[in-house]
């Protein structure tokens, strides 16, 4: 697993307290209770990293998880390295900081207002300030339509050229038929032009695991 011995770094509330932008990471959005700590911690196989819960409006924060750094591999390992770790830089380039951010979630009626209102400006200033993000992991429960967060997030990437990766999770729920439709009908109802890829997956099942940490894997190479 490429992305393995992930490791939590820091829980931020404003975009000003995530760790210095360098490097590449890859964010996690979606509406509230969509599936994204648990996509993460399947996609990093380990299940306690992102905290979840039925409840939704969980993630509270921006929380930030590194990968394990690849600046300290000595030369005599690289190879190794490279083998172990497909995100390993080359022998001689720069190190690179890789990391995964939890993004809280969007639309969750009963939290405050106010509080809706912040995530909703630090959302929107972290997809325009941050230089390290290399794309953005969408997750949506694929028995509903987009909603309105998720078409956003859509029209953000399509508008600046931003890879997004789109999980349609849950997808236990439904039969491998039903799921495939639902796929189907999601891709053709993307824009052209847009860089937008995306799978049917599930946490809970495993569905499309392997595929979307190659996915991952894709995005912060970029
Ligand atoms: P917030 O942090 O509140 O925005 O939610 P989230 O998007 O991080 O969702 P979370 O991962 O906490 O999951 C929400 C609920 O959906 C939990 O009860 C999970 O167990 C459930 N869930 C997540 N992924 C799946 C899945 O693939 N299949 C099923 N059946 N349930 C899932
Ligand atoms: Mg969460």
């Amino acid at each position: 697993n490429p992305l393995q011995g992930a490791q939590f770094v820091l829980a931020a509330h404003r975009v000003s307290q995530l760790p210095a932008d360098r490097g590449a990471e890859v964010a996690f959005a979606g509406r509230s209770n969509a599936g994204k700590s648990s996509a993460l911690n399947a996609l990093t196989g380990h299940k306690g990293l992102a905290r979840t819960s039925k409840t939704p409006g969980r993630t509270q924060q921006m929380v930030s998880f590194s990968l394990p750094p690849y600046k300290d591999v000595p030369v005599s390992r690289a190879q190794d390295a490279q083998e172990r770790l497909p995100l390993a830089q080359a022998e001689g380039e720069p190190s690179l900081e890789v990391r995964l951010v939890d993004l809280p979630g969007y639309g969750y009626a009963k939290v405050p207002q106010e509080l809706r209102e912040h995530w909703r400006q630090e959302i929107d200033r972290y997809l325009h300030q941050r230089r390290s993000l290399r794309g953005v992991v969408l997750i949506a429960d694929i028995r509903h339509p987009l909603k309105e967060f998720d078409r956003m997030m859509l029209d953000f990437c399509f508008a600046t050229g931003l890879p997004c990766h789109l999980l349609l999770t849950k997808a236990d729920k439904l039969s491998r038929n039903q799921a495939a439709q639902a796929l189907a009908a999601m891709r053709k109802s993307f824009p052209d032009g847009l860089h937008a890829t995306a799978q049917v997956f599930s946490s809970t099942a495993g569905t499309g695991v392997d595929e979307a940490r190659a996915a991952v894997v894709a995005l912060l190479r970029q």
